[in-house]
């Protein structure tokens, strides 16, 4: 098939195209800069030159595919509803595009969508009474909207850690304040739970759900729940560091207004049907063994 990926050159979407473009698929690659496109090229990828922003560009990419991938998103948390706005826009343009076609159009998720503290499976909504899983949620749900109109639409809510070379999120993030504040921490008993995937793993997922999901498929890509206080032990003994609990209150101030938020989040998830629907095979290492053995830590 020929794809559209959105984001192809992002740290997911450069995955996702080797991916594809290994099973022999060919992938036409959203680029909104020289750099990107060039990144694109170099992989063999085909370059659609525009931005989340211009519309046209984004339906004339739909239009010359078999299917769609949409990673790219707009990483402004100071304004996240608008970020959240403009995913739906895009994904909007793109399935009016796609309708009645019976072709795939994947969109991306977020696992932290879910209620917290308990385990959620791909049957759970998100939670409406979390103003970020709301704004983000409503792509979900107009993806789901997408399918009754002859799309074969999957949502993949992905772990908030996909790990491996080139992660530029929340490990790398974590690792960063220990270091400025001289201490690993976690929250409380530290015993909330974050899912985790390796990113070559969630490349596999995405393959897979393009080639054999059904429509209006819910995905989880995720290998593994993490409890925090584990993280912040490898990183304290791969810095040298002590390892402190922090209260709720403390975590503010320690982890700053990007983490700290979220660090004490409990968000356990299931990939049971994920794996079952998709015979998705998890390949790679743990977290815990790729911060202690990857490139997390290198200068
Ligand atoms: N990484 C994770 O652990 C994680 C966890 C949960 C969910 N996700 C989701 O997974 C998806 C991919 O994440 P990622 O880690 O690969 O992100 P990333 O490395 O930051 O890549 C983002 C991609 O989106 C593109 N993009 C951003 N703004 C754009 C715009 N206005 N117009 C066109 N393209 C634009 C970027 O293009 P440029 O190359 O030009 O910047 C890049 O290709 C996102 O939807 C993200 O929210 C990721």
């Amino acid at each position: 098939m020929r794809i559209f990926v959105t984001g192809a050159s992002g740290f997911i979407g450069k995955s996702v195209t080797k991916e594809l473009l290994g099973a022999g698929h060919t992938v036409l690659g959203l680029a909104r800069s020289d750099e990107a496109a060039a990144a694109l090229t170099a992989l063999g990828a085909d370059v659609k030159r525009g931005s989340l922003y211009d519309l046209n560009a984004l339906k004339q990419g739909a239009a010359a595919s078999d299917g769609v991938i949409h990673l790219a998103f707009v990483h402004d948390f100071a304004d996240f509803a608008q970020s959240c706005q403009t995913d739906q826009e895009a994904i909007r343009a793109m399935g009016d595009v796609l309708a009645g076609s019976s072709r795939p159009l994947i969109i991306t998720s977020a696992t932290m969508v879910l209620p917290h503290g308990r385990v959620g499976t791909e049957d759970d909504s998100y939670d409406p009474l979390w103003p970020k899983s709301a704004a983000r949620g409503q792509s979900e749900t107009l993806a789901k909207s997408l399918a009754s109109e002859g799309i074969r639409t999957a949502v993949m809510r992905l772990a908030p850690v996909s790990h491996g070379d080139g992660d530029h999120m929340f490990m790398p993030a974590l690792i960063a304040t220990a270091r400025e504040k001289g201490a690993s921490a976690y929250v409380g008993d530290g015993l909330n739970r974050w899912p985790a995937v390796h990113y070559l793993d969630t490349a596999v997922a995405y393959r897979l759900a393009l080639e054999k999901a059904r429509p209006g498929s819910v995905f989880h890509v995720v290998a593994e729940d993490v409890r925090m206080k584990d993280i912040a032990a490898v990183i304290g003994e791969k810095l040298s560091l002590p390892v402190e609990s922090k209260s709720k209150e403390e975590a503010q101030a320690h982890f700053g207004p990007f983490l700290g938020p979220l660090v004490s989040v409990d968000n356990p998830t299931s990939n049971r049907k994920t794996r079952e629907v998709l015979d998705w095979h998890l390949r790679e290492r743990t977290l815990l063994a790729d911060l202690r053995d990857g490139k997390y830590f290198e200068a």
